[in-house]
C-alpha cells in the first residue's frame, strides 16, 4: 500500500533504533490505516436517517460480521489498531512459531469464535516471510469452516506472497510493503527484523 502515511510509519519501525514503545504504537497505527483499504469492499445498505432538515435515505454498513485472527505472537501487535475502526469484531487466536533452521511452523494454540464460518476473517501477522505460518493458519481456519479470509501483513517477501497465493488462491493478501527477498536465515530483507521480539522486547 503506497499511502504516504503508511510508508512514513513503516520507515519508522524499520529503523533498528526504534524502541519497543514506539514500535508497538506505530505497528498499531499502520494496522489501523490499512483497515481503510481492507474494508473497501464491505457491503453497504440503505437506511433512513432524519437530519435536522428532514428525512433522507443514506448508506450504512450492512451488518458485516468480522473476526480478527492474529497469528501469535507478533500478530497481536496489530489487533488494537484494527479494533479502533472495527470495534465490534471478534478476535480468534492462532499460536504458531517457526523453527529457526527449517523455517517450518508449528501450531501450538487455536481458539476461535464459534461462528467463523459466517464471518469475514482478517488474519493478521506483521511478517509474511516464507509463507509457511500464513499457509498453516489459513489451513487451520478452513478446516474449521472458514470461507472468507483476508491476510493482512506489514512486510512481505515475494517468496511468501507466491507461496500463499499458490496454496490459497482464494484469499486476498494486503501488505504495506513488498520487500526484496529472504536471506539465508529466512528473514525478510530489508524487512524490520524479528517483529515478535521487537514488539515484546524479547531476545
Ligand atoms: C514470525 C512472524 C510470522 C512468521 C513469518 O513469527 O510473526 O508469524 O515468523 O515467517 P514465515 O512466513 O516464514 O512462516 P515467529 O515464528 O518468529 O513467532 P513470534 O511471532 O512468536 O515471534
Ligand atoms: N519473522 C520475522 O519476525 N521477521 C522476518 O523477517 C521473518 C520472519
Amino acid at each position: 500500500m503506497d499511502h504516504p502515511l503508511i510508508q512514513h510509519k513503516l520507515t519508522i519501525i524499520r529503523d533498528k533504533n526504534c524502541g519497543t514503545k514506539e514500535f508497538r504504537e506505530v505497528v498499531n497505527e499502520i494496522a489501523e490505516l490499512m483497515v481503510y483499504d481492507v474494508s473497501r469492499d464491505f457491503a453497504l445498505e440503505d437506511v433512513v436517517v432524519e437530519t435536522p432538515m428532514g428525512k433522507t435515505t443514506q448508506k450504512t454498513l450492512a451488518g458485516k460480521k468480522i473476526a480478527i485472527i492474529p497469528i501469535l505472537r507478533a500478530g497481536l501487535g496489530m489487533v488494537d489498531g484494527i479494533l479502533e475502526l472495527l470495534p465490534a469484531a471478534k478476535v480468534g487466536h492462532i499460536g504458531m512459531y517457526r523453527d529457526e533452521t527449517t523455517f517450518q511452523p508449528t501450531e501450538y494454540f487455536v481458539k476461535m469464535p464459534e461462528d467463523i464460518a459466517s464471518r469475514d476473517l482478517l488474519v493478521v501477522d506483521p511478517m509474511l516471510a516464507t509463507g509457511g505460518s500464513a499457509i498453516m493458519a489459513v489451513d487451520a481456519l478452513k478446516k474449521r469452516g472458514a470461507k472468507t479470509i483476508k491476510f493482512v501483513c506489514l512486510v512481505a517477501a515475494p517468496e511468501g506472497v507466491e507461496a500463499l497465493r499458490e496454496k490459497h488462491p482464494d484469499i486476498d493478501i494486503y501488505t504495506a510493503a513488498l520487500d526484496d527477498r529472504l536471506n539465508e536465515d529466512g528473514y525478510i530483507v530489508p524487512g524490520l527484523g524479528d517483529a515478535g521480539d521487537r514488539l515484546f522486547g524479547t531476545k
